[in-house]
């Protein structure tokens, strides 16, 4: 017998049987579909212990290095701890540290959090308000170096999140948060693998977040890092960004600001889809708007990329499906 917690519920699993069966036995309502391994219907995420390797099949790397697994073909020989998918988000309280403009509309916010909050660059976490206004946004720090989260926030004219943002948000104000979540992040890429991160506006939030965690790992593939703006003024790190390429041979930055018409004029998907060719090889991670996101995935897949080697997060707005 191996021992399944959930939900602080002690579950019996018996010998052969999976992980999905025992949560059915038990006569917890877990969602299911194929019972194969195929549809993904069953995800659960192991918060303590390991899924066996079978469990994880199919599964990007950096859901495997999550602790993501299939339910149905899930069959244990040690204790797991484990929640669905889609509860892994935790509430927890953080006090805002600082805000400072980066640019005419995005502001950088540093978040003081407590040591349960355990995440990876590239995940992103919910900014809930008291009235329960919720929103996403991207973590740029790295933990093992920052000691506060890190979002980039554009504030959008007339956005609920926005204006609670600039009139109310100042050093020592308490917030909740949920998460992380999200999956773009750099395990699983091979330290020589070419990577290309490509994003704009404040999809560049998760990117300098998997940026530092890359060059901290001592990645040694190049890196692309493409940045589209509408304005100059849009590529908010762009000093930054530049001194960063004189500190590592094998960095790239590429910026792109669609109103320009001097050197660093131009589409950024355009850009990236003209320099980027070891196509089969490359990591790709891709972050900005729905149109961007959608336009690379499905460019880049055409030309050969493989679809497991990208990684992206779309910033939806808030009530638009997801
Ligand atoms: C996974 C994920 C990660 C995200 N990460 C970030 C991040 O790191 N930084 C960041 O700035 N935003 C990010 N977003 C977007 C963010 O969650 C909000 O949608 C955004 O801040 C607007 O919220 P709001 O309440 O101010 O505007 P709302 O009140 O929701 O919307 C007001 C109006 O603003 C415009 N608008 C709102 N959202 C968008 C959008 N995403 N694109 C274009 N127009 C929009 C629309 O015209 C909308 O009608 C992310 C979204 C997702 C899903
Ligand atoms: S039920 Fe389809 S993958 Fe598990």
């Amino acid at each position: 017998m191996t021992l399944l917690t959930y939900r602080e519920a002690a579950i019996e699993i018996e010998p052969g049987e999976d992980v999905l069966s025992a949560l059915l036995r038990a006569e917890i309502d877990a969602p299911h579909s194929c019972r194969s391994g195929v549809c993904q219907s069953c995800m659960h995420r192991a918060v303590e212990g390991n899924p066996p390797a079978a469990a994880q099949e199919g599964l990007s790397d950096a859901q495997k290095s999550l602790g993501y697994f299939l339910a149905c073909v899930c069959v244990p020989d040690r204790p797991l701890t484990i929640v669905p998918a889609q509860e892994t988000a935790i509430r927890s309280e953080v006090v805002v540290h600082s805000m400072e403009r980066l640019s005419g509309d995005v502001v950088r916010l540093r978040l003081e959090h407590d040591s349960d909050f355990t995440y990876r660059p590239g995940q992103f976490l919910e900014l809930i308000t008291d009235d329960g206004l919720r929103r996403h946004y991207s973590i740029a720090s790295l933990p093992e170096d920052d000691p506060f989260v890190e979002l980039h926030i554009r504030l959008h004219p007339g956005g609920r999140m926005s204006r609670f943002i600039s009139d109310e948000l100042a050093h020592g104000r308490r917030l909740h948060i949920a998460g992380p979540l999200g999956t773009c992040i750099y395990e699983g890429v091979d330290p020589d693998q070419p990577m290309a991160l490509i994003g704009s506006g404040t999809g560049l939030a998760p990117l300098i977040g998997v940026l530092r965690d890359a060059l901290r790992r001592g990645h040694r593939g190049p890196i692309r890092l493409y940045h589209g703006a509408r304005e100059r003024e849009g590529l908010y790190l762009h000093d930054h960004l530049q001194a960063l390429t004189k500190r590592h041979a094998n960095l790239h930055y590429i910026p792109r600001v669609l109103s320009d018409t001097g050197p660093h004029g131009g589409d950024v998907a355009a850009a990236a889809l003209d320099h980027e060719n070891a196509l089969p090889q490359t990591a790709f991670f891709l972050c900005g708007g729905e149109k961007l996101v959608g336009r690379l995935k499905r460019d880049f897949y055409m030309k050969g990329a493989s679809l497991k080697q990208m990684r992206s997060d779309t910033f939806l707005p808030a009530g638009s499906g997801r």
